[in-house]
């Protein structure tokens, strides 16, 4: 009896030291990571992008702006003040359920911090409903009118109003980089603005673009059942989801610290894809930026270009589109009109990723100047979805041919 009251006291001394501890580097340990001794506390694990930054010895500003259509954005811009400026501008565009925070919460391997250390301003977009960019001139989030947008309105408002600022406030032409539905809507907004685009920018990265999904087996087990659920609520006008983002995190986080297996397969693996490049240290660290804010029409738009195997317009049905696009059907976006140079930056793990897919956006583009790159280059062990911004190697497997890239777009 003594020695349980012993063993006991111990180990709630050592839990309470331990307590906060939240990153370690086997799935296993998480459990008891109050009591393991290689368990340790992440202090991003539990902050915002301007704690992060900071903490990094990075300088950041905040820039407001607001949408002809009332949503309140806020971009950021990271730089190193101390350091000679290179006098180019990148742009960093998330991808869909996640904010900014994801570019600069990785410490070192940050892509924010990579591109500010090569003497570049780096400005990361929040697009409407994400953390950074919850709020309206005359809405709320609990508003259902607030949700009435889809991968159109990001394109041709969100994306449009950012690098217009962007370029204003800089008077520079900007480097675009984008993940997941931030390459949807980048290249939805550049097909789409004739001339505008192409004096915004002087180059396009696509990271895990997502453009063409048709016949993606593996996308399915996460698209179906989101888009199902969505399609339920949506019948009772409530089109917005996963808005409450402290209330979301806490409980991601605890059920991940208990079941750490479980969410590993289920929120990584299904649903991003196998990979070998996503550490264990990061498991709840991913959810500090994920899940976020989403429009079910987003989900829908792309359940729409999945099936209808065309990157298009939002369908509205024959009545409405009729209206909105002067036909029955939704207008297809024209790849074939940018002329900037692109880079596709994909990796065959990603359950975003289809050979065919990659070769017709490819082949569709209208640039003279593309590259191409199955990351990493050379190798077997795949990128998934998300170790582009969780990756334990991107500063070898990414960054240096993505620099490169912007380097080439430069002369
Ligand atoms: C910023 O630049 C200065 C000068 O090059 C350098 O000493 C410093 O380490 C840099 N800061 C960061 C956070 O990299
Ligand atoms: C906000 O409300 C005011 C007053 O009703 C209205 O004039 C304005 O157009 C609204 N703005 C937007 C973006 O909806
Ligand atoms: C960047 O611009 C500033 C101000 O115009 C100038 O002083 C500086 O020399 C420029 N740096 C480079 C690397 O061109």
């Amino acid at each position: 009896m003594g020695t349980v009251f012993v063993v006991f006291t111990f180990f709630c001394v050592v839990s309470a030291i331990n307590i906060k501890n939240n990153a370690c580097p086997s799935l296993f340990l998480y459990p008891v990571a109050g009591f393991s001794s290689k368990c340790y506390v992440n202090p991003d694990v539990s902050s915002n992008v301007g704690e992060m930054v900071k903490r990094r010895g990075y300088d950041i500003v905040t820039h407001t702006v607001v949408t002809h259509d009332g949503y309140i954005l806020n971009l950021f811009e990271i730089f190193n003040a101390t350091q000679e400026n290179k006098n180019f501008t990148v742009f960093i565009q998330h991808g869909i359920l996640v904010n900014s925070g994801v570019w600069v919460n990785g410490g070192p391997r940050s892509l924010a911090f990579y591109f500010a250390d090569l003497g570049y301003r780096v400005w990361l977009g929040n697009v409407r409903g994400t953390l950074y960019s919850n709020k309206h001139v005359n809405l709320t989030i609990n508003d259902p009118k607030f949700w009435d947008f889809n991968l159109d309105t990001l394109a041709a408002v969100d994306i449009r109003t950012m690098l217009t600022f962007i370029a204003k406030t800089t008077r520079q032409k900007i480097h675009y980089i984008g993940h997941s539905m931030g390459t949807t809507v980048g290249l939805m907004f550049l097909a789409s603005s004739g001339q505008e685009g192409a004096k915004l920018l002087q180059s396009v990265s696509l990271m895990s673009p997502v453009v063409y999904i048709n016949n993606l087996k593996k996308l399915e087990p996460s698209i179906i059942p989101a888009y199902l659920t969505g399609k339920i609520f949506n019948l009772f006008h409530v089109n917005g989801f996963l808005y409450h983002e402290n209330a979301v995190h806490r409980i991601f986080t605890s059920i991940c610290k208990l079941i750490p297996h479980v969410c590993y397969q289920l929120l990584i693996t299904v649903g991003f894809g196998k990979t070998t490049h996503f550490s264990s240290d990061d498991l709840l660290l991913y959810f500090n930026n994920w899940p976020g804010g989403i429009s079910f029409y987003q989900i829908q738009h792309y359940v729409q270009i999945m099936n209808s195997k065309m990157f298009q317009k939002f369908d509205y049905g024959a009545a409405r589109n009729l209206q909105e696009y002067g036909s029955e059907k939704p207008p297809v976006y024209d790849l074939s009109k940018i002329k900037l140079p692109v880079c596709l930056f994909y990796g065959k793990n990603d359950v975003y990723y289809g050979e065919e897919n990659i070769d017709r956006l490819y082949g569709e583009i209208g640039s003279n100047h593309k590259c191409r790159y199955s990351i990493p280059v050379g190798q077997r062990d795949y990128y998934n979805h998300i170790d582009f911004m969780f990756g334990n190697s991107l500063r070898e497997d990414v960054y240096p041919i993505l620099a490169e890239t912007l380097t080439n777009a430069e002369m």
